[in-house]
């Protein structure tokens, strides 16, 4: 049996279509069913969908054989013991430091507003810049407006979420998108059904 973790939300949208394009459906009934194992047309093969920063945390442990996450979920946590083998090109972004003007970057501590804390602090401990880290969940565009911080690391699509909060995208971190990732032992016990599975996908790209 081999088990793919999904990630839910903006990702799953995008990821189902590619997945019946690969030949693997999962029936209307179970997508709307409160069940957390889905099974699919194919008997070998069955489906999590969860949050997206638990996708790595399964795949990594070995719960999950395959999953599917973003850049950006992957370079927070970080890829100990999984490997990411293909880029699907979808949920597409850009990972950026945004603030209300240039000047705000100019501080000796730098205060960041972000859920991407450890990428975060790489990013400025490379430049050198000293800085503390605000950790939130969600509406990062808020802090800077309230005094909260003088920037943040966040997600940018269409700059609209940046524009509507009067910020400023000023420094390109990553281009993100989602990733194949495969746990480590499943890649060599599970190779060949990973590999024709794998390469459905890559076809129907
Ligand atoms: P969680 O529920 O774990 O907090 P989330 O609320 O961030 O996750 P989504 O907003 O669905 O969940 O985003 C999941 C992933 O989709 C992100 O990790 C990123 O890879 C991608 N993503 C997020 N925002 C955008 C966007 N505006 N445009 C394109 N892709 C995005
Ligand atoms: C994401 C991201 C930005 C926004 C960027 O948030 O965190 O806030 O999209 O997209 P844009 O550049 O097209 O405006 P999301 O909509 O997922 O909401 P969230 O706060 O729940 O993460």
């Amino acid at each position: 049996m081999l088990t793919i973790a999904l990630s839910k939300g903006r990702i799953l949208e995008q990821t189902l279509p590619l997945l019946e394009k690969a030949g693997l459906t999962i029936a209307k009934k179970e997508l709307s069913s409160r069940k957390l194992i889905l099974d699919t047309s194919l008997t070998d093969v069955q489906v999590i969908i969860i949050r997206a920063t638990d996708v790595p945390v399964f795949v990594q442990h070995g719960a999950a054989d395959v999953g599917i996450v973003g850049k950006d979920v992957l370079l927070e946590h970080g890829s100990n013991n999984l490997f990411e083998v293909l880029d699907l090109g979808i949920a597409k972004c850009k990972l950026m430091v945004a603030a209300e003007s240039k000047d705000k970057l100019k501080q000796n501590t730098l205060k960041i507003a972000t859920k991407y804390v450890n990428l975060a602090k790489r990013y400025f401990q490379n430049k050198d810049q000293s800085c503390e880290i605000i950790k939130l969940y969600g509406a990062m565009e808020l802090a800077p407006k309230v005094g909260l911080a003088h920037c943040i690391v966040d997600l940018v699509d269409t700059g609209n979420t940046l524009k509507a909060n009067g910020l400023i995208p000023l420094e390109h971190i990553e281009e993100i998108s989602s990733r194949l990732v495969v746990n480590a032992a499943s890649f060599k016990t599970k190779n060949v059904q990973i590999k024709s599975w794998t390469q459905n996908i890559e076809h129907s790209l």
